[in-house]
């Protein structure tokens, strides 16, 4: 199975909000890594099974500790821990700062995390959903996102936030080639006031980037369906707007994961 990864260009568009909704959502077996480098928030918006909360401590920052000679996938599995629902949840960094000072030790960590999503710990193949964060000019967890089967960037379906998306895709096609000359999938999802804004003429722009630049869809702006992924307890979150078209976007970013890679021009 695959890595998949969600990304912002700027801004707060709703990456870690969409991360969390696919990974409630998601069709197979799926693990959810909190893999921020400005610092992860899962750990402060999700709850733990049975209530209570996640354990921030563990998590990606042992990882990365312990990662300069190397990481297995069961170091990475000794390491999740059960969100309510019943999704496992692989904690963020407490701040940028510990991003950084590991920066060697990402690689390792792609390695070990496409080891987990292949079962190659005898546990059973998983997809790996990552929550990536807000791409900068030098991202240390590129190594991740390179090893992604298919890299969503969340989109605010405003002026802004469409141009500094597009700006993004332009470098990304060349930041994310592999060493076999392979692309993961590179998709949008635009994030707006379906009913009044123009996500379409905004998904428009942004697929003009490139030809392997993918529609993922649309999410509605959903004040309640958001807060579900808040931490707040929300009575029917399988009726809010936010849920019922995430439905929709998992599917087409779970097949585009499972598709064949790109090969890059
Ligand atoms: N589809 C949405 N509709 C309404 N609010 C949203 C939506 N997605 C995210 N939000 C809200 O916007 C804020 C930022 O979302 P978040 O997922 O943390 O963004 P990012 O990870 O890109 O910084 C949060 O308060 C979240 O609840
Ligand atoms: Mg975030």
């Amino acid at each position: 199975m695959a890595v998949v990864s969600f990304v912002s260009a700027k801004g707060s568009p709703g990456a870690t909000t969409t991360a969390m909704l696919s990974a409630a959502l998601w069709p197979a077996p799926v693990l959810l890594l909190d893999a921020d480098p400005a610092g992860g928030d899962v750990a402060a918006r999700w709850p733990a099974a049975g209530g209570g909360v996640l354990d921030a401590e563990r998590g990606l920052l042992p990882l990365l500790t312990s990662a300069r000679r190397g990481l297995s996938a069961e170091q990475v599995l000794a390491q999740v821990q059960p969100a309510s629902g019943g999704t496992p949840v692989v904690c963020g960094l407490g701040s940028p700062e510990q991003a950084q000072a590991a920066e060697r030790s990402w690689p390792s960590l792609a390695a070990a995390v496409l080891d987990v999503a292949r079962g190659a710990s005898g546990a059973g193949a998983t997809d790996v959903l990552v929550d990536g964060g807000r791409l900068g000019a030098h991202p240390v967890h590129l190594p991740l996102l390179r090893e992604s089967a298919a890299v969503v960037l969340v989109v605010r379906d405003d002026v802004a936030g469409v141009l500094h998306a597009r700006e993004r895709l332009r470098v990304l096609a060349g930041a994310l080639r592999r060493g076999d000359g392979l692309l993961p999938r590179v998709g949008v999802v635009v994030v707006g006031d379906l009913q009044r804004g123009d996500a379409d003429g905004s998904a428009r722009v942004l697929l003009e980037v490139g030809e392997w630049v993918e529609d993922f869809g649309r999410l509605p702006l959903d004040a309640a369906g958001a807060r579900v992924f808040d931490g707040a307890r929300t009575a029917r979150p399988e009726r809010t707007a936010l849920v019922r078209a995430g439905r929709t976007v998992v599917q087409v970013v779970a097949a585009a994961a499972a598709g064949r890679a790109r090969s890059a021009a």
